[in-house]
């Protein structure tokens, strides 16, 4: 059977987020599995590297029923690692900087989802599965049902905040598919892409089990508990794995000093990501690090209101990213009070990621929601301890440390509660002293694995379930 992956990004080509690594590195995963082959498809985006672009083999010039008139539009091949990738171009919705943030996100995304459709006759292979993710490709799925019966779908939540709202005025102008299909599409009175999706696809998945059971409460589902409940027997929960080849310290390019679970070398990298951030040069200091998109969903309401009293301690915290203007101030505002313990990047530099990884003790990741999380894969496979919050994907991987039994691979804690938070980073700043409690759970992180192989396999019976090979 051959599945085609839709999605609005995906790693090396264009990426804001963990989705991008998720569509770059799960098909590689699939096809491994005997009789499941994989296509992906992606929009075009006119800041995509040229490395990548000089590549591009034209296929075709097709038409797009969108809109007052027909979007011209031109398909697009790239074999890239094994796994062969499309892209559709147009000018109009997809010739512009950056990925998402324009007004018209929404007509942008219908288009594509519309031109996924109409490209299927156009690739090498007849499709069987339409794996969709996101808002961004839920139309796609609703497209997929009401037009080509012969096609199989599945819809992968990654983050259910983010559901791709429009005017109803938008359905009848855009969409080109009689009323009667309006319900399956509407959500208090407006076209919700996300719910589209949930309503018409086979099977639903997203991307931990903990998550799956969340989304069917009122507190984490964004208005779709009810949906999701009436779907509950077609919702899995599989959870995310990581490139252990592209993320591995042992080979790391952007590294000081590459390592497999040496701490000596670790504190080496941790001399230098001193010296190259003006902190005091200690490797006996333990350091914490953030590496994240700077929004609530991640919980720094809760870091920045213990941050004063956590930096009272002999302690290092080094963060890197971007996001929402209060966080990024009040961040500030710490690194430039305590410049020799805190440091603040606001950009987001691949680079400087791994080193942050390589060189940090712990790593904090207080999220409010997290469907998966792959920040605290990262840092386990760099052995970088993990204070995560006991939600979604961070629940199912990060398992708190148990002094009696000697037993988890990190800290954390319950409620959304700031001291709850500094509580769980204090008792991580214990067990750093203590080499009786650090040893064992140095052991249990150097055993935590997170290959795409296991959840490949959890993916295929759920194909296989619709399409037998
Ligand atoms: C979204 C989620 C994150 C997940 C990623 C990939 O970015 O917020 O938790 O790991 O998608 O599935």
């Amino acid at each position: 059977r051959t599945i085609l992956f839709a999605a609005s990004e995906c790693t090396p080509f264009m990426k804001t987020g963990g989705l991008a690594d998720v569509i770059g590195s799960l098909p590689r995963a699939l096809e491994k599995e005997r009789g499941t082959e994989v296509r992906v498809i992606l929009p075009l985006y006119e800041e995509m590297d040229a490395e990548w672009k000089d590549q591009l083999e034209k296929v075709a010039d097709f038409t797009v029923p969108v809109g007052w008139r027909n979007q011209p539009a031109s398909l697009h091949r790239l074999d890239h690692d094994g796994v062969t990738h499309y892209f559709i171009r147009n000018e109009f919705y997809f010739g512009r900087q950056g990925v998402y943030g324009y007004f018209d996100d929404g007509e942008r995304y219908v288009f594509f989802s519309r031109a996924v459709i109409e490209a299927l006759p156009l690739l090498d292979r007849d499709i069987d599965i339409l794996h969709a993710h996101d808002w961004q490709t839920g139309l796609a799925v609703a497209f997929a049902n009401i037009m080509r019966t012969d096609i199989r779908t599945v819809f992968t939540i990654h983050n259910i905040q983010y559901q791709g709202w429009m005017t109803h005025e938008a359905f009848s102008d855009l969409m080109n598919i009689g009323l009667e299909h309006f319900a399956g599409l509407e959500w208090h009175g407006m076209i919700n892409c996300m719910k589209a999706a949930l309503f018409h696809a086979d099977k639903i998945t997203t991307v931990s089990p903990s998550y799956a059971e969340e989304i069917k409460q009122p507190y984490y589902s964004e208005g779709l508990d009810s949906i999701l409940n009436d779907r509950a027997v077609d919702l899995i929960g599989i959870i995310n794995g990581i490139d252990t080849d592209e993320y591995n310290p042992q080979k790391d390019p952007y590294i000081y000093a590459p390592y497999t679970s040496s701490r000596a070398k670790k504190r080496e990298n941790k001399r230098f990501l001193q010296r190259e951030l003006c902190l005091t040069e200690d490797p006996d200091v333990p350091m914490y690090a953030v590496v994240s998109r700077l929004v609530e969903q991640k919980g720094f309401h809760l870091l920045e209101r213990i941050l004063e009293e956590f930096l009272q301690e002999n302690v290092q915290v080094v963060m890197l990213g971007t996001g929402d203007y209060a966080f990024e101030q009040s961040f500030a505002y710490f690194a430039n009070k305590y410049p020799n313990k805190m440091s603040l990047q606001l950009k987001f530099s691949e680079a400087a990621a791994r080193q942050i990884y390589a060189a940090s003790d712990f790593f904090i990741m207080p999220s409010k929601f997290e469907p998966c999380g792959l920040s605290q894969l990262i840092s386990l496979q760099y052995k970088t301890i993990p204070i995560v919050r006991e939600t979604g994907g961070l629940r199912d991987t990060v398992h708190p440390f148990n002094e009696v039994t000697g037993e988890g691979n990190g800290f954390s804690f319950a409620n959304y509660n700031a001291h709850e938070l500094l509580y769980a980073m204090r008792y991580s700043l214990l067990a750093y002293h203590r080499e009786d409690l650090f040893k064992p759970l140095l052991k249990n992180v150097n055993k935590s694995r997170f290959s795409w192989k296991d959840s490949a396999k959890l993916y295929n019976g759920v194909y296989a379930e619709l399409v037998p090979s």
